[in-house]
């Protein structure tokens, strides 16, 4: 773990005149410690300030973790669409609202005023409310990355429907769970999808998963590629047929504060995905003061988030946090591999974006694949804040993207948050904090961090502490419920350390006071009583020049409880058994004998989920011999894990 401190770059101030947000550092450690000292008044000031509510709320806060039962801005109505849209475009209507770039560069991008937003918007909450849909009805959207699958979200919004995005890419069985939990009748969808050079058959994912679901009666297809589909008179309507029925302007529905704005199924680590409603107000609220704080978004910004609407980050930081705060988000539907590896620096220059938001899976496949000398023509001048999500970014990753997308002179936020959180829960502020490379940083405004011992229950507080991270306050945009299942929500979250929301990730918290996240808890591998975390092995590991990926799993073992086995693909063919030895002197010498690997395994590739992340469960399973392994309908490249089994099987 590097203590080592990358300050705000003296050329950023160049870059960017009028400052940060924040006025220095010390402005934070103020304004936070007012946030956890007061947190309804900070909470109810940045209400006030960032969202437009119609009705003021009259309670700023009321409920415990230990009950379940946090709302926030009581009495207060709003609606997300009018935040996000309306005022923007009251006050400038020409400004950019969204620049979408599609998968085909030579397709040439498109530029979307708020004016013309709302007209969009508008139509389709008409055509949406034509079909049935009231306030509560959960509409499903099965969407590629394009503009209309923001108008759909927005149009939910606007006439308080509560939308539930499925990521294009989930199997018709894993999309017909989702339709059929959510009760919807209408589905959103389109005729086909691009992403990275291929077509995704969206109509037909949709038609096969609403072969049984007796709930839908409409599928409003939006024509994006004009490919031959599948078609249901009377059930399936096109999108610009009926869209253009429809007023360019109708009313935004009031909404409580607490009414649910969206419902998004995650993964846990037991049972089927979980449905995890978020609220109006208070997730975007979240959304806007990460947004403005974090990100140090103004309204003259470019922010390009390459994560898809399927998943909270496209939901929080493509869609809501930049419009509500009224920049220009950039919609990519591609892939950071096509046509080339130089996607994502072409749609950065092209569209000037001053904010890059990425997946550190994808820097470590641009990392093995780019020289500094193909992508030196592009011109990245007007980038200024880098941010990294999803999982720990190793610092060796982390430098190469200050690096090679900004030239050493942007700042790098590495974000920690959940899919309950809502919003970032620990970063650091861009231009304000110091920053270390590979480190989460510091809790956001208004975030009550906790470290707490895993054994005894307690919190560890002062610095140089390693335990389970948790969160002692209720915040704003955390979820109010799962669907259908409070109690798993309270025994999830609440009811391991009672008092605390419960991240199910470890942490250390070293001498300064950062937060450096160690991975879930259930990636954390205990050899002889010696406690370390998979990232930080897997982390040293990748500073090695011959690693490509890998993922480092406990698996039990007679003499030391559990043994570190390490799965690694390799940048380039070498010989297996000396590169083995070579890994394993390696950890030994750059963290500790103890956490050598006992065994490792050399793989072309590695399992994972179609968001990129490695799915350790199946490599759990292999090497702990069992040969069931469970759902893998959200495993990408069925073929990867096949080859890796074959490997592993004969060894
Ligand atoms: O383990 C943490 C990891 O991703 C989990 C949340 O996953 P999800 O709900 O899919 O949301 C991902 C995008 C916000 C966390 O419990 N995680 C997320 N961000 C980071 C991270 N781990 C380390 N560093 C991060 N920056």
């Amino acid at each position: 773990m590097t203590s080592e401190i990358v300050h705000v770059p003296s050329k950023w101030r160049a870059k960017h005149p009028h400052g940060a947000h924040l006025n220095g550092f010390l402005e934070y450690r103020t304004l936070y410690e007012e946030s956890i000292r007061s947190p309804d008044t900070f909470w109810a000031k940045q209400a006030r300030e960032l969202l437009s509510f119609t009705q003021d709320f009259h309670t700023t806060r009321i409920g415990s973790f230990q009950n379940g039962d946090n709302a926030w801005f009581l009495g207060g109505q709003l609606n997300a669409s009018f935040c996000c849209v309306d005022r923007h475009a009251i006050q400038d209507p020409d400004r950019v609202a969204i620049i979408y770039e599609p998968d085909d560069p030579q397709d040439g991008s498109q530029s979307i005023t708020y004016a013309e937003l709302l007209r969009h918007v508008s139509r389709l909450a008409g055509c949406l409310r034509a079909r049935g849909v009231r306030k509560g009805d959960i509409v499903t959207i099965y969407m590629p990355m394009i503009p209309e699958a923001v108008f759909a979200l927005l149009a939910c919004a606007r006439i308080g429907a509560v939308h539930s995005v499925v990521f294009a890419g989930f199997s018709a069985g894993a999309l017909q769970d989702r339709i059929v939990d959510a009760k919807s009748k209408v589905v959103i969808t389109t005729d086909e999808g691009r992403r990275g050079g291929k077509v995704i058959h969206t109509k037909s994912v949709v038609d096969d998963a609403v072969k049984d679901c007796s709930c839908v009666s409409t599928i409003l297809t939006f024509r994006q590629t004009g490919g031959d589909v599948p078609w249901t008179v009377g059930r399936d309507l096109w999108w610009d047929e009926e869209v253009k029925k429809y007023p360019a302007y109708i009313s935004p529905e009031p909404m409580q504060s607490e009414d649910p704005l969206f419902l998004l199924y995650t993964s846990g680590s037991t049972g089927k995905p979980k449905g995890v409603l978020h609220s109006t107000a208070g997730y975007l609220l979240g959304a806007a003061v990460t947004g403005k704080y974090v990100f140090d978004i103004h309204q003259k910004d470019r922010f390009f988030c390459s994560g898809d609407i399927g998943w909270i980050t496209g939901h929080t930081y493509t869609v809501y946090a930049p419009l509500v705060l009224g920049c220009t988000t950039i919609i990519f539907e591609g892939t950071p591999a096509y046509p080339s590896f130089k996607r994502y620096w072409e749609v950065v220059a092209k569209c000037a974006a001053t904010h890059f938001y990425t997946a550190p899976t994808a820097l470590r496949l641009l990392k093995s694949k780019i020289k500094k000398e193909e992508i030196e023509c592009f011109d990245m001048r007007q980038l200024r804040i880098l941010g990294s999500v999803g999982e720990p970014i190793a610092p060796e990753i982390w430098k190469w993207f200050h690096n090679f997308f900004g030239s050493n002179q942007t700042t790098l936020t590495d974000t920690y948050w959940q899919t309950e959180t809502g919003s970032h829960v620990v970063a650091s502020l861009a231009g304000v904090t110091p920053m270390k490379p590979g480190c989460a940083s510091l809790p956001c405004l208004g975030i009550d961090l906790a470290i707490i011992d895993p054994v005894s229950g307690e919190e560890l507080t002062g610095n140089l502490v390693v335990g389970v991270l948790a969160i002692k306050q209720p915040w704003p945009s955390m979820a109010r419920t799962i669907k259908d299942n409070h109690d798993r929500y309270m025994d999830t979250y609440f009811n391991i350390y009672k008092g605390y929301y419960f991240t199910g990730d470890g942490a250390y918290r070293d001498h300064d006071g950062y937060v450096w996240i160690r991975g879930r808890v259930d990636d954390v591998i205990n050899v002889s009583g010696h406690r370390i975390s998979t990232s930080e092995i897997e982390s040293a590991l990748l500073e090695h020049p011959a690693v490509a990926e890998t993922a480092i799993i406990g698996v039990p073992d007679n003499l030391t409880g559990e043994a570190i086995n390490a799965v690694v693909s390799l940048k380039e063919r070498e010989n297996p058994i000396d590169i083995k030895d070579e890994l394993i002197l390696h950890i030994r010498r750059t963290i500790a004998p103890f956490a050598a690997p006992k065994a490792v395994f050399i793989v072309t590739d590695l399992p994972k989920t179609r968001s990129g992340k490695i799915v350790r469960r199946i490599l759990r399973k292999a090497l702990i011999g069992e040969r069931e392994f469970g759902d893998i309908s959200t495993v990408r490249e069925l073929s990867i894990y096949w080859d890796f089994f074959r490997i592993l099987t004969s060894i």
